[in-house]
């Protein structure tokens, strides 16, 4: 299992490489982030949430089946747009509500290597466009009111001392 990076840590907000080879590092990457995952009881988690600068992100898909996304982009993403809370493990117990497009189509290359597209609506829509942001150094304080953040200075504060 490994330590998930929490907001303030500049690994959060360092650009991403591409995967160039899913190699036997990768691999063990991937599995940790799935273990760690598991675990914390997370939807999705990113690779820099794990300390590691790559285009690599993991979700909790439908029947409790995490997918993995490797290199992923986004080919499409309705304008409809939807306000929800939303959380994430860098920021335990810390919410902000946050508008997504409804539904969102990505293209990536799973551990094997084989390119998929999927599609997604509502929540998991939601997940892939929080994990997507992560691979951007964009996490979920960037959308925050400055009431938002009055709100929940204390956690935020505490988090960055955490460390
Ligand atoms: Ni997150």
């Amino acid at each position: 299992m490994r330590r998930i990076r929490v907001y303030g840590e500049e690994v959060l907000r360092r650009d991403t490489s591409e995967v160039k080879n899913i190699d036997e590092k990768i691999v063990k990457l991937i599995k940790s982030m799935k273990d760690t995952m598991r675990k914390r009881q997370g939807l999705g988690l990113a690779a820099p949430q794990s300390g590691v600068s790559k285009r690599i992100f993991i979700a909790l898909g439908k029947n409790d089946k995490i997918i993995t996304f490797i290199n992923p982009e986004t080919l499409s993403s309705s304008d409809k747009d939807d306000i929800d809370m939303e959380g994430c493990l860098s920021f335990p117990e810390i919410f902000f509500s946050i508008q997504r497009a409804k539904k969102i189509a990505i293209k990536a290359y799973n551990e094997k290597g084989k390119e998929f597209i999927i599609e997604a609506d509502g929540l998991l829509a939601r997940c892939f466009q929080h994990e997507m942001d992560h691979l951007n150094g964009k996490l979920i304080i960037d959308y925050a009111t400055d009431e938002e953040k009055k709100y929940w200075q204390e956690r935020l504060t505490k988090l960055t001392k955490s460390f």
